[in-house]
């Protein structure tokens, strides 16, 4: 029988300011999800401001059930932290009445549904100051790039390439493109990945590989509530590329939009569990990523992936790209350019002087 994990997740209020998860409710979606009788097994947690709930059950992709009940663990989440007056409190909870799928309501969402192998390796990643398409530039690696991934070369299993599923979040369209063959296609769509985002990798065969939450909070407001901070699935070992291949990517911490107001481009810097809080200029915008075997639909683990002095050396080139741009202060390209600022409060400030501007 398949099984489907699901990954759900929304900011709803934090300690202090935009920086982490209270303990509290992280208990409180601890105790909701251990109540229900629909589900195989979870995990909670938190990265930066955004509560992580990580599910495994039965019930296939988009279903009302699991979504209702992630949706439910939120807004008890968010009523306790509005008592507690966390700050932005609710923020990614969009609508007060669930539609009956969380998806377009404020929450992210990865899920996807797989036969469990004989032993089943997968690892979830967690990001936060950041935007969906963040997830562009390392699933790339992992599925066409040979020099990340040697799989792509040595293992007569991975040797015939992948499928990626992009989408175009401006005109609401999406493209199968197949890798090798034209990944200077994929490329030419996914290197501006504020537009095109991966949603899905798939095997030649069809089999599902990598899935990501390609929610645009600021599109689904119609105004900037906060960062996107988005969640990816990747599926490793025995087909699919081993767990090294799936982490290397995250040894160069690459610019991503994001940070402070969800407005500069900063580097994503690879972190453990326990430092998943973001406070330098409310960032820099992190990742982290937990690895787990499902086992009879249980989650054993989580191993958390990052916490190696492997990635030292990377934290501390991100932190000498992170004082590096922080310097240009409020220009481009530390500030993100302007179609991207629309959907900030910086309009509001432009507003003013409209009427002050002369022909020439
Ligand atoms: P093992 O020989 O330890 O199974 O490792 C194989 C592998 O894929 C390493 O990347
Ligand atoms: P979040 O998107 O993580 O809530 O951060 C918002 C923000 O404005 C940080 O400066
Ligand atoms: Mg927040
Ligand atoms: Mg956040």
């Amino acid at each position: 029988m398949k099984i489907t994990l699901s990954v759900i997740k929304a900011d709803i209020g934090s300690l202090v300011g935009h920086s982490i998860v209270h303990p509290t409710s992280i208990d409180i979606a601890k105790k909701e999800l251990a109540k229900s009788r629909d589900i195989e097994d979870f995990y909670v947690t938190h990265c930066g401001d955004d509560l992580e709930l990580i599910i495994v059950h039965r019930k296939g992709i988009n279903n009302k059930v699991i979504h209702k009940l992630a949706w439910q663990t939120f807004m008890k989440a968010a009523e306790k932290a509005k008592k507690m007056k966390l700050y932005a409190a609710g923020q990614d909870l969009l609508v007060k009445t669930f539609s009956g799928n969380i998806k377009g309501q404020g929450p992210g969402v990865a899920e996807m549904e797989f036969n469990e192998r004989p032993s089943d390796p997968i690892i979830v990643f967690m990001a936060d100051k950041t935007e969906a398409g963040s997830w562009n530039f390392p699933l790339y690696k992992i599925f066409a790039d040979p020099f990340n991934t040697s799989g792509l070369v040595i293992d007569p299993k991975l040797h015939s390439g992948f499928k990626f599923e992009v989408l175009d979040v401006l005109k609401n369209k999406k493209v199968l493109l197949s890798c090798p063959e034209e990944v200077y296609d994929l490329l030419a769509l996914i290197g501006a990945p504020s537009r095109y985002i991966l949603k899905n990798v798939y095997t030649k065969k069809g089999e599902i590989a990598a899935t990501s939450s390609i929610e645009k909070l600021s599109k689904l407001a119609g105004r900037y509530v906060g960062k996107d901070d988005p969640v990816c699935i990747v599926r490793a070992q025995s087909g699919f590329p081993a767990v090294g291949e799936v982490l290397e990517p995250f040894a160069f911490p690459f610019m991503v939009a994001g940070w402070m107001r969800g407005s500069h481009h900063g580097p994503f810097i690879p972190v453990a569990e326990k430092n998943a809080k973001c406070t330098r200029f409310d960032g820099p915008p992190r990742v982290m990523a937990l690895g787990f075997q499902i086992s009879n639909g249980k989650l054993i683990g989580p191993n958390d992936l990052f916490d190696d002095p492997g990635f030292d050396k990377t934290r501390q080139e991100a932190n000498v790209m992170a004082d590096y741009i922080r310097k240009h202060g409020p220009f481009e390209p530390h500030r993100l350019p302007s179609d991207e600022m629309e959907y900030t409060t910086l309009p509001e400030v432009l507003k003013k002087l409209k009427n002050r501007f002369k022909k020439i």
